[in-house]
């Protein structure tokens, strides 16, 4: 389809009343959804809600489901949140995903220590560990149908990272988390969910990983590739590589966190790591005022790229998730650096589909 058309395309629809939808064009080749935040879940977002309702077939909780989230305190769960989310979920009859177990960022630190302040042993933390999976899974059981069990276990270069669940418990904390959740939901499907995986030498490392844990016996069906891209990386060859890689291991492909970072680089590395945080001058936020035509164009080619490498693997991808809806819900307005301007999703800050909606659209009917 030529650019023009693309445009007329998605000037053509409205949110809430469009056809085609995402979920409609993607019907019988993969889920397609968005992470959604407290007022979109409480369905306190006019702009939002719509779009969620017509769009999309399977949501992801942004920050809900973390451990610092619901179990802010040793002895207490905040549930409310996290049940408006999957009571949302289930009014709109959607796939709900459950984001995340283990993970080392946005836990408490009480979660490592005893009441002394001092660093739990490993059988303390163990039991800590199947304590929250056991009450957090068990909750929802039957509900939410599959879980980020363990998040970002992994450096760059493909070695194991230095948290504190591998401090204290050691490699096996990956294994005693899929054990526990499946011991607490035996029918949800259990991911390990990572970024920069198209890298080779991170992906080697978790294949490594992956391949481990299946051999181990851990009942993990997927892999979650987040999918935080740039304009330039991962390129289309990398990225089926990945796909395929993980497919060679037998588990299911889940494109978990997909948004496209359009603005300059403010950091050397291509990562996630929310650690990884610059200050911003004028040059790295060139678009306050709207993103140039020729950027909204080159992003719905970015868009067709990475959908046209997703629908060559339908058989292995079984889900694309966006990570939020509009550009104005988008953690990358604060990521790596504060109060910029990003453009990274399908719908405009007034809930308007971009060309590279229609882009994506266009994907699921060329393949
Ligand atoms: O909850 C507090 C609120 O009480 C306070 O008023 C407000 C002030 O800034 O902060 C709120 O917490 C923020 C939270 O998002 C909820 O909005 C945290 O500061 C902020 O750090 C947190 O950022 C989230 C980040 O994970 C860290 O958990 C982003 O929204 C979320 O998009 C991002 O998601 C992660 C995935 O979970 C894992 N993969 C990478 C991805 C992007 O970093």
């Amino acid at each position: 389809m030529k650019p023009l058309a693309l445009i007329m395309l998605a000037a053509a629809v409205a949110p809430g009343q469009i056809a085609p939808t995402l979920k409609g064009a993607y019907e019988g080749i993969f889920r397609i959804g968005a992470a959604l935040n407290p007022a979109q879940f409480e369905e306190r977002d006019p702009r939002g809600n719509p779009i969620i309702a017509a769009q999309f077939d399977t949501i992801s909780p942004e920050n809900a489901l973390k451990w610092g989230s619901i179990h802010p305190r040793v002895d207490g769960y905040n549930f409310e949140p996290a049940d408006r989310y999957v009571a949302f979920g289930e009014k709109h009859k959607m796939f709900i995903v459950g984001h995340c177990l283990v993970w080392h960022s946005q836990t408490p630190r009480w979660v490592f220590e005893n009441e002394n302040g001092e660093p739990l042993t490993r059988e303390g933390l163990l039991e800590r560990m199947r304590d929250h999976i056991r009450t957090v899974v068990g909750r929802y059981k039957g509900r939410i149908g599959g879980w980020d069990v363990v998040n970002e276990a992994l450096n760059e270069d493909g070695s194991m990272r230095q948290s504190p669940w591998y401090r204290i418990i050691g490699e096996d904390y990956l294994l005693k988390a899929f054990q526990f959740a499946h011991e607490a939901d035996p029918r949800a499907e259990l991911y390990y969910n990572d970024y920069s995986l198209e890298n080779e030498a991170k992906r080697k490392g978790a294949v490594e990983l992956i391949r481990k844990l299946k051999a181990a016996g851990a009942a993990i069906s997927g892999v979650g590739l987040q999918g935080h891209d740039k304009m330039d990386w991962p390129t289309a060859r990398q990225e089926a590589e990945t796909i395929e890689a993980f497919a060679a291991l037998g588990v299911k492909v889940h494109i978990t966190e997909l948004d496209i970072d359009v603005l300059p680089r403010t950091t050397r590395q291509n990562t996630a790591d929310i650690s990884a945080t610059a200050a911003g001058t004028a040059q790295s936020n060139p678009y306050t005022a709207g993103l140039p035509e020729e950027m909204q164009q080159a992003l719905a080619r970015r868009y067709a790229e990475l959908f046209e490498v997703f629908v060559q693997h339908r058989n292995t991808v079984s889900r694309v998730t966006f990570w939020g809806v509009t550009d104005g819900d988008s953690w990358l307005n604060n990521f790596p650096t504060r109060g910029r301007t990003n453009y990274p999703l399908l719908f405009d800050r007034e809930g308007k589909p971009k060309p590279a909606f229609a882009a994506v659209v266009q994907k699921a009917k060329t393949n």
